[in-house]
């Protein structure tokens, strides 16, 4: 059912905070405070950890791997180009993120000492099942990151965790997503812990703000009904660019798929420091860009890229991080998400994106969960 709501859609986008929940119970242990400790409530958790049984029970497998390689098809690859960097930098384990149709038809080089990640969420996608059978074809162990309990691909890898974020019926992948990168995020901290290649400091604090990710997520969900205003200015776009850098480059490729597959508006995502090596010749004032730019890393270089779209006339809607006022200064609209952890920060930032493009469609009038051309699982090649 769609529990009260217009869409599918909808109510999945409305679902997240709750299915992360579900998807880090018993999994996800963050420590209380003492106040809470004292007044007696939670009083069993003694220490911040994460407990995967998948990982428990392959641990010699998963640390002497030498190389990870994540395969997986449309909104599934997105969530692997973060889960690289998840993994890189908290278990110091080179990782390759490639399109499980390419990886299959190229002859990969692939060793028995490789974990290939498949993930997916219907568990039944062909190319990401047929690469997955070459994988175990040359020995390598492949671990799954699958949504549909026993799923074809749930059933034919080695070991995996499941998403449980429940079914998801709209044709456009939303909690899947988010449910990827908890998965991804508990992956690497688990495995960088048993390790020893993530610091204390930075597994608790990566605990404690993962824990309170679904309470940000309510937060960014208050936002609905501004968003719905803003969609509405942009219906008449043919063109749209979606701008990101580092942890938040992947969600601005995952906003352009949103857009394309239920708005049918043409859009694209870059990463913001190539708009210069070519997409930049569109800017123009009928080209809306749609900059990913929360306050880390990266912030003052894709400041210095706003203005440049901005020089050349091009409307722009940007995600910042609460309290900048900076970007306010530049942008023609900001959608406000709270501060958090950047490898955390694209499970906030992507919900504005699935929101704009879902208020898109319907003000277009478009069938929002059965897009044209496309179908929830893409069991054929
Ligand atoms: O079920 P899977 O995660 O394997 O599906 C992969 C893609 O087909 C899927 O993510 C598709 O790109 C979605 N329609 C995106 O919203």
């Amino acid at each position: 059912s769609k529990g009260g709501f217009p869409h599918f859609m909808l109510k999945e986008i409305f679902d997240q905070p709750k299915v992360l929940r579900d998807c880090m119970r018993g999994r996800l242990f963050a420590k209380t405070s003492d106040e809470e400790k004292r007044s007696g409530r939670n009083n069993d958790v003694n220490d911040n950890d994460v407990v995967l049984s998948a990982v428990k029970n392959n641990k010699d497998r998963l640390m002497s791997a030498k190389r990870f390689i994540i395969v997986a098809c449309g909104t599934s690859w997105h969530a692997g180009l973060i889960g690289k960097q998840l993994i890189e930098r908290y278990c110091q384990i080179p990782v390759e993120v490639d399109y499980a149709s390419e990886f299959r038809y190229r002859d990969p080089i692939i060793y028995p000492t490789d974990v290939v990640i498949a993930i997916s969420q219907s568990g039944e996608t062909a190319d990401t099942l047929a690469a997955i059978e070459l994988a175990k074809s040359k020995g390598a162990c492949v671990f799954g990151i699958v949504n549909a309990v026993g799923s074809s691909i749930a059933r034919q890898t080695d070991t995996g965790i499941y998403i449980h974020v429940g079914p998801e019926i709209g044709v456009a992948s939303t909690k899947a997503f988010t449910g990827q990168l908890t998965c991804l995020t508990l992956l690497a901290l688990c495995l960088g812990h048993c390790k020893g290649t993530i610091s204390k400091d930075e597994y608790d604090e990566m605990i404690q703000e993962l824990a309170v990710i679904p309470d940000k997520m309510e937060q960014v969900l208050k936002l609905n009904d501004a968003i719905k205003t803003i969609s509405r200015t942009y219906t008449y776009a043919t063109n749209f660019l979606y701008l990101g850098r580092g942890w938040n480059y992947p969600v601005a490729l995952e906003g352009a798929l949103k857009l394309k597959e239920i708005s049918y508006i043409h859009a694209e995502g870059y990463p913001a420091a190539e708009m210069k090596h070519g997409p930049i010749a569109l800017v123009d004032d009928r080209m809306p860009v749609l900059f990913v730019a929360t306050h880390h890393k990266q912030y003052q270089k894709i400041v210095s890229n706003m203005e440049e779209v901005k020089a050349r006339g091009g409307h722009i809607i940007a995600i910042i991080t609460e309290g900048d006022t900076e970007i306010p200064k530049i942008a023609n609209e900001c959608i406000e998400v709270p501060q958090t952890l950047a490898p955390l920060a694209p499970l906030l930032t992507v919900i504005p994106l699935q929101l704009l493009a879902y208020h898109v469609a319907v003000c277009k009038g478009l069938n929002v969960d059965q897009p044209r051309n496309l179908a929830k699982s893409v069991t054929v090649e």
